[in-house]
């Protein structure tokens, strides 16, 4: 197969040249004797005694067997002629689904990037258009683009700290990103247990898939039972799943081992559900300090207990969150200490998204 023969510290210059004039061929640039490299050529490039390659030779190699390294060397050739900047520069790949921010140029050939993404990633089975975040339930609007299988549903799993975890992108809320957040969770309520020298009951309301969970439930002896849920049907139903996968052939029993599916406000009114949590997970970012209030009666007061969770908020009220914070534990009876309210690294704009905790004695 022809390659063009550069310099390799050309390959940039010429990769991008042949693609912008639909030249390259889509196996990979190779590796040629003396630093050289090969630009893969297809049989649209002009002969090989054209001026346009000025002193550089054709040579005739096997093509590389790597292959591209990029899904836009998949493109058709036309396509790679296109300015790079068009297309895409990041996607989120969940299990086996890929989600894809499509805009402006990019969104006229969608059909034909979502192909070159299948042929370039093969663990992946489904390539969908990310429309943003919808509704209460914060999930995506996905719109499929290409299926391998023709299946074109968006359930599938991913590896959360070692324990496979069913998820939805299409359906419930899930972040990856949040994975160091649960390590921290996890180590909290570890020093947590040990202050209070037994094993606790955890409350988590806006659990979605259950994220939280794997990590707390492998701790050995960390956890005595559980009330999780949500409000998002699918959300519980995949939790439910989650959760028999992960409690199955455990030694330990969770007493209780609840899951709810209706607004957590409401909780407080199962009798069932009051003043059993030692620990509460109040993950609704846009709202958890508005919904607070209600939360309060799910903890057992015959102890402390730990609150923690996370929102968004204005960048300009931060300093006067822990306040805030303090006073809605004291109108709730409790008094509350080694609070805090820290930003999360990694948001950034005029509001932030931050962590709160506090430990809260009851009288
Ligand atoms: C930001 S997500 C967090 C999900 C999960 N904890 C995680 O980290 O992936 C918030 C969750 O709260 C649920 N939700 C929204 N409003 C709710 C409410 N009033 N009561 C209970 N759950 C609610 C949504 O369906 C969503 O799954």
């Amino acid at each position: 197969m022809r390659h063009l023969s550069v310099p390799s510290q050309q390959t940039e210059a010429w990769l991008l040249r042949c693609r912008r004039e639909g030249w390259l061929a889509d196996t990979g640039v190779a590796r040629l004797e003396d630093g050289r490299r090969g630009i893969p050529l297809n049989s649209n490039a002009p002969p090989e005694d054209d001026a346009v390659w000025g002193d550089f030779p054709c040579v005739d190699i096997e093509p590389n067997a790597k292959g591209p390294t990029h899904w836009r060397e998949r493109l058709p050739p036309s396509l790679q002629a296109l300015d790079e900047a068009i297309w895409p520069s990041a996607y989120e790949i969940q299990g086996d689904v890929l989600m894809v921010k499509v805009e402006g140029e990019a969104a006229t050939h969608e059909q034909a990037m979502a192909d070159a993404m299948l042929a370039q990633l093969p663990n992946t089975r489904l390539i969908c258009a990310d429309e943003g975040v919808e509704g209460d339930f914060r999930v995506r609007n996905l719109r499929v683009l290409a299926s391998r299988d023709g299946s074109t549903t968006t359930r599938t799993t991913v590896k959360e700290h070692g324990s496979i975890m069913w998820v939805d992108p299409g359906e419930v809320y899930f972040s990856a990103r949040l994975s160091t957040q649960r390590q921290e969770t996890h180590q909290h309520i570890k020093s947590f247990r040990e202050q209070l020298g037994k094993p606790l009951v955890l409350a988590d309301p806006y659990a979605g898939v259950g994220p939280s969970l794997p990590l707390l439930i492998n701790d050995e002896g960390l956890l005595s039972g559980y009330i999780v849920g949500d409000l998002n049907p699918v959300a519980v139903d995949l939790l439910r799943m989650n959760l028999d996968a992960w409690t199955r052939g455990k030694d330990a029993t969770f007493s209780p081992a609840i899951t709810v599916c209706q607004d957590a406000r409401t909780w407080k009114s199962a009798p069932e559900n009051r003043g059993q949590a030692d620990v509460l997970l109040v993950n609704l970012p846009h709202d958890s300090f508005e919904h607070l209030s209600d939360l309060f009666p799910l903890f057992n007061r015959t102890n402390p207990s730990l609150l923690r969770g996370w929102a968004i908020v204005e960048r300009a009220s931060l300093p006067q969150r822990k306040q805030h914070l303090q006073e809605l534990v004291r109108d709730a009876g409790g008094r509350p200490s080694d609070t805090f309210v820290e930003e999360v690294k990694g948001f950034s704009s005029t509001r932030c998204f931050v962590v709160f905790q506090t430990v809260i004695a009851w009288d």
